[in-house]
């Protein structure tokens, strides 16, 4: 590669609240909880694009049973650090969760407006549970009561990247969950 093409990598400045290995642990447990509630099914685990990608993917790994995947997209108008509530479905699940045994996955649960959507509609189609497992759970920000399974932390009001979350669409990709430093 010639020296022009290299690629120049730069640390982002960003406060570490939770390393790859502690990430790994806790995703780990979080798997095996949910095996054993749901043993001797075969599950859905969904998400909503694109935070909670790599925790999803990372959940199902942990999770020893017959684990089916779906995704779904929706928009949110608001600010780019807070939801609006205005959550409007741009793509479907393709996956019947009718009668199945459903793990809704969101790597940060915050004003509770996204999920509170997703339930609504998900439960019209009758799955035979509903379950909702996240990396995060921003308690102190919610604006409506929303059941959370599986929380991987409880943190505060804190805009946190990595891990699949972004800000504007950049830090997706860190191994690690982190608080963007203000310059
Ligand atoms: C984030 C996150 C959740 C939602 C939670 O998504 O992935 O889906 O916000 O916020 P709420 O509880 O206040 O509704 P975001 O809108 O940032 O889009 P992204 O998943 O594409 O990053």
């Amino acid at each position: 590669m010639s020296e022009s093409a290299s690629v120049v990598k730069t640390e982002p400045d960003v406060r570490v609240l939770f390393s790859p290995a502690q990430i790994a642990a806790r995703v780990q447990e979080m798997g095996l909880e949910i095996a054993r509630e749901l043993d001797g099914t075969r599950p859905v685990f969904v998400s909503v694009l694109k935070g909670a990608c790599m925790f999803q993917c990372d959940l199902a790994r942990a999770t020893p049973l017959d684990v089916e995947l779906d995704f779904l997209a929706v928009a949110s108008y608001g600010s780019a650090k807070t939801s609006s509530g205005n959550v409007r479905l741009i793509h479907d699940l393709r996956v019947d969760i009718g009668g199945r045994h459903v793990v809704v996955c969101e790597g940060v649960v915050d004003s509770g407006l996204t999920l509170s959507f997703l339930l609504d509609m998900f439960r019209v189609r009758n799955p035979a549970s509903l379950r909702v497992a996240t990396l995060l759970d921003k308690v102190p920000c919610r604006k409506i009561e929303v059941p959370v399974d599986y929380a991987g932390w409880k943190i505060g009001n804190e805009f946190v990247v990595g891990y699949g979350m972004d800000a504007g669409e950049r830090f997706r990709n860190l191994p690690y969950v982190g608080v963007l430093q203000e310059a």
